[in-house]
Protein backbone atom coordinates (compact mmCIF):
# COMPACT_ATOMS: atom_id res chain seq x y z
CA UNK A 1 0.00 0.00 0.00
CA UNK A 2 1.76 3.57 -0.83
CA UNK A 3 0.67 6.28 0.49
CA UNK A 4 -0.35 7.32 4.03
CA UNK A 5 -3.50 6.50 6.12
CA UNK A 6 -4.66 8.47 9.18
CA UNK A 7 -7.93 7.93 11.42
CA UNK A 8 -9.93 11.22 11.75
CA UNK A 9 -12.75 10.83 14.56
CA UNK A 10 -14.82 13.61 15.63
CA UNK A 11 -16.45 13.19 19.02
CA UNK A 12 -19.18 15.35 20.80
CA UNK A 13 -17.53 18.39 21.44
CA UNK A 14 -18.21 21.77 19.92
CA UNK A 15 -15.71 22.86 17.41
CA UNK A 16 -16.70 19.97 14.65
CA UNK A 17 -15.66 22.34 12.14
CA UNK A 18 -12.45 21.93 13.51
CA UNK A 19 -12.61 18.39 12.60
CA UNK A 20 -14.19 18.89 9.25
CA UNK A 21 -10.77 21.61 7.94
CA UNK A 22 -8.49 18.61 9.07
CA UNK A 23 -10.48 15.75 7.37
CA UNK A 24 -10.25 18.11 4.37
CA UNK A 25 -6.81 19.13 4.70
CA UNK A 26 -5.95 15.43 5.30
CA UNK A 27 -7.99 13.93 1.91
CA UNK A 28 -6.47 16.62 -0.10
CA UNK A 29 -2.28 15.90 0.53
CA UNK A 30 -0.98 13.83 -2.21
CA UNK A 31 1.30 12.08 0.52
CA UNK A 32 -2.05 10.27 2.29
CA UNK A 33 -3.62 7.31 0.14
CA UNK A 34 -6.22 6.91 3.14
CA UNK A 35 -8.32 8.68 5.69
CA UNK A 36 -10.79 6.37 8.00
CA UNK A 37 -13.61 8.59 9.60
CA UNK A 38 -15.10 8.20 12.81
CA UNK A 39 -17.75 9.60 14.32
CA UNK A 40 -19.35 9.21 17.83
CA UNK A 41 -24.13 9.54 18.23
CA UNK A 42 -22.84 13.16 19.80
CA UNK A 43 -20.38 13.88 17.35
CA UNK A 44 -23.01 13.67 14.68
CA UNK A 45 -25.24 15.83 16.59
CA UNK A 46 -22.74 18.69 16.89
CA UNK A 47 -21.95 18.51 13.26
CA UNK A 48 -25.38 18.82 12.55
CA UNK A 49 -25.88 21.65 15.07
CA UNK A 50 -22.64 23.31 14.33
CA UNK A 51 -22.20 23.14 10.49
CA UNK A 52 -25.22 21.87 9.09
CA UNK A 53 -23.48 18.68 7.86
CA UNK A 54 -24.38 14.91 7.86
CA UNK A 55 -21.68 12.28 7.68
CA UNK A 56 -22.55 11.42 4.53
CA UNK A 57 -21.41 15.17 2.97
CA UNK A 58 -18.02 14.65 4.81
CA UNK A 59 -17.87 10.93 2.88
CA UNK A 60 -18.40 13.12 -0.14
CA UNK A 61 -15.38 15.55 0.77
CA UNK A 62 -13.35 12.84 -1.40
CA UNK A 63 -13.18 9.41 -2.15
CA UNK A 64 -10.52 8.85 0.01
CA UNK A 65 -12.49 9.30 2.89
CA UNK A 66 -14.08 5.71 4.48
CA UNK A 67 -16.64 6.27 7.23
CA UNK A 68 -16.72 3.48 9.06
CA UNK A 69 -19.31 2.78 12.10
CA UNK A 70 -17.95 3.19 15.25
CA UNK A 71 -19.65 0.22 16.73
CA UNK A 72 -17.48 -1.96 14.45
CA UNK A 73 -15.07 -2.73 16.32
CA UNK A 74 -13.57 -5.29 13.98
CA UNK A 75 -12.64 -2.51 11.21
CA UNK A 76 -9.28 -2.88 10.12
CA UNK A 77 -7.79 -0.09 12.40
CA UNK A 78 -9.25 -1.79 15.20
CA UNK A 79 -6.26 -3.92 14.80
CA UNK A 80 -2.23 -3.14 15.30
CA UNK A 81 -1.69 -5.73 12.43
CA UNK A 82 -2.97 -3.22 10.39
CA UNK A 83 -0.53 -0.72 9.04
CA UNK A 84 -1.41 3.10 9.85
CA UNK A 85 0.27 6.17 10.19
CA UNK A 86 -1.77 7.93 12.62
CA UNK A 87 -4.98 9.69 14.12
CA UNK A 88 -6.08 12.76 15.35
CA UNK A 89 -9.88 12.55 17.60
CA UNK A 90 -11.02 16.36 16.80
CA UNK A 91 -12.92 17.74 18.35
CA UNK A 92 -12.11 15.24 21.42
CA UNK A 93 -14.73 15.51 24.07
CA UNK A 94 -13.83 15.21 27.96
CA UNK A 95 -15.90 11.86 27.70
CA UNK A 96 -13.60 10.19 24.63
CA UNK A 97 -10.36 11.47 26.65
CA UNK A 98 -11.06 9.86 29.26
CA UNK A 99 -12.19 6.79 27.81
CA UNK A 100 -8.78 6.77 25.86
CA UNK A 101 -6.77 7.57 29.11
CA UNK A 102 -8.55 4.16 30.82
CA UNK A 103 -8.32 1.99 28.14
CA UNK A 104 -11.52 1.20 27.78
CA UNK A 105 -11.69 0.09 24.44
CA UNK A 106 -15.79 0.10 23.79
CA UNK A 107 -16.08 1.62 20.99
CA UNK A 108 -14.22 2.73 17.26
CA UNK A 109 -12.93 5.66 18.27
CA UNK A 110 -11.17 4.42 21.83
CA UNK A 111 -10.34 1.16 20.46
CA UNK A 112 -8.11 2.36 17.35
CA UNK A 113 -6.74 5.33 19.95
CA UNK A 114 -5.56 2.47 22.28
CA UNK A 115 -4.12 0.70 19.00
CA UNK A 116 -2.65 3.65 18.11
CA UNK A 117 -0.83 4.62 21.68
CA UNK A 118 -0.01 0.21 21.32
CA UNK A 119 2.18 0.58 18.15
CA UNK A 120 3.72 3.54 18.89
CA UNK A 121 1.77 5.38 16.07
CA UNK A 122 0.84 9.35 16.69
CA UNK A 123 -2.14 9.92 18.35
CA UNK A 124 -3.42 13.90 18.28
CA UNK A 125 -6.21 14.53 21.03
CA UNK A 126 -7.88 17.97 20.52
CA UNK A 127 -9.37 18.43 23.39
CA UNK A 128 -12.46 20.77 23.30
CA UNK A 129 -13.47 21.71 26.93
CA UNK A 130 -13.58 24.35 29.12
CA UNK A 131 -13.28 24.85 32.27
CA UNK A 132 -10.91 21.72 32.83
CA UNK A 133 -11.39 19.79 36.47
CA UNK A 134 -8.73 17.58 38.53
CA UNK A 135 -10.03 14.71 36.08
CA UNK A 136 -9.54 16.19 32.62
CA UNK A 137 -6.31 17.40 33.86
CA UNK A 138 -5.04 13.66 34.91
CA UNK A 139 -6.42 12.12 32.18
CA UNK A 140 -4.27 14.87 29.73
CA UNK A 141 -1.19 13.75 31.88
CA UNK A 142 -2.00 10.06 31.65
CA UNK A 143 -2.17 10.06 27.61
CA UNK A 144 0.44 12.11 27.28
CA UNK A 145 2.77 9.97 29.78
CA UNK A 146 1.26 6.79 27.02
CA UNK A 147 2.71 8.60 24.20
CA UNK A 148 -0.24 10.75 22.98
CA UNK A 149 0.17 14.33 22.01
CA UNK A 150 -2.62 16.48 23.48
CA UNK A 151 -3.47 19.83 21.44
CA UNK A 152 -6.49 21.40 22.88
CA UNK A 153 -8.37 23.32 20.40
CA UNK A 154 -6.83 26.74 21.18
CA UNK A 155 -6.33 28.34 17.77
CA UNK A 156 -3.65 31.22 17.45
CA UNK A 157 -4.83 34.50 16.47
CA UNK A 158 -1.05 36.32 15.71
CA UNK A 159 -2.18 35.57 11.99
CA UNK A 160 -4.96 37.79 12.17
CA UNK A 161 -7.61 35.83 10.69
CA UNK A 162 -10.07 37.56 9.09
CA UNK A 163 -12.67 34.35 8.82
CA UNK A 164 -14.05 31.26 10.93
CA UNK A 165 -12.71 28.99 7.84
CA UNK A 166 -8.88 31.06 8.78
CA UNK A 167 -8.99 29.56 11.79
CA UNK A 168 -9.83 26.24 11.40
CA UNK A 169 -7.14 26.16 8.69
CA UNK A 170 -4.81 27.15 10.76
CA UNK A 171 -5.28 24.69 13.16
CA UNK A 172 -5.43 22.13 10.93
CA UNK A 173 -2.20 22.89 9.65
CA UNK A 174 -0.71 22.29 13.18
CA UNK A 175 -2.65 19.27 13.48
CA UNK A 176 -0.97 17.93 10.28
CA UNK A 177 2.11 19.05 11.60
CA UNK A 178 1.60 16.52 14.49
CA UNK A 179 0.96 13.90 12.40
CA UNK A 180 4.05 14.33 10.16
CA UNK A 181 2.56 16.21 7.11
CA UNK A 182 4.46 19.33 6.48
CA UNK A 183 2.23 21.86 4.32
CA UNK A 184 3.21 25.12 3.53
CA UNK A 185 0.80 27.84 4.94
CA UNK A 186 1.36 31.54 4.31
CA UNK A 187 0.12 31.94 8.03
CA UNK A 188 3.21 30.24 9.57
CA UNK A 189 4.74 32.54 12.35
CA UNK A 190 7.91 34.28 10.49
CA UNK A 191 8.82 36.48 13.05
C1 LIG B 1 -24.53 19.83 21.86
C2 LIG B 1 -23.51 19.20 22.77
C3 LIG B 1 -22.29 19.83 22.94
C4 LIG B 1 -21.32 19.27 23.78
N1 LIG B 1 -20.12 19.90 23.90
C5 LIG B 1 -19.14 19.31 24.63
C6 LIG B 1 -17.85 19.91 24.67
O1 LIG B 1 -17.58 20.96 24.07
N2 LIG B 1 -16.88 19.26 25.35
C7 LIG B 1 -17.11 18.07 26.00
O2 LIG B 1 -16.17 17.53 26.58
N3 LIG B 1 -18.34 17.49 25.99
C8 LIG B 1 -19.36 18.08 25.32
N4 LIG B 1 -20.60 17.50 25.27
C9 LIG B 1 -20.84 16.27 26.06
C10 LIG B 1 -20.36 15.01 25.32
O3 LIG B 1 -20.90 14.96 24.03
C11 LIG B 1 -20.78 13.75 26.09
O4 LIG B 1 -20.04 13.68 27.29
C12 LIG B 1 -20.60 12.49 25.28
O5 LIG B 1 -20.94 11.37 26.08
C13 LIG B 1 -19.20 12.33 24.75
O6 LIG B 1 -19.14 11.10 24.06
P1 LIG B 1 -18.36 10.95 22.69
O7 LIG B 1 -16.98 11.34 22.99
O8 LIG B 1 -18.49 9.48 22.37
O9 LIG B 1 -19.04 11.79 21.67
C14 LIG B 1 -21.60 18.04 24.44
C15 LIG B 1 -22.83 17.42 24.26
C16 LIG B 1 -23.77 17.99 23.43
C17 LIG B 1 -25.09 17.29 23.25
Amino acid sequence: MSGKRFTVAITGASGSAFGVATLRRLAANDLVAEVALLISPTGRRCLADECRMKVEDLGELSPKIKHHDERNLGAAISSGSHRADGMVVIPCSAGALGRIASGISESLVSRAADVCLKERNPLVLCLRETPLNRIHLENMLRVHDAGAIVMPIMPGFYTKPSTFDDIYDTFATRVLDQLGISEDDPRRWKG
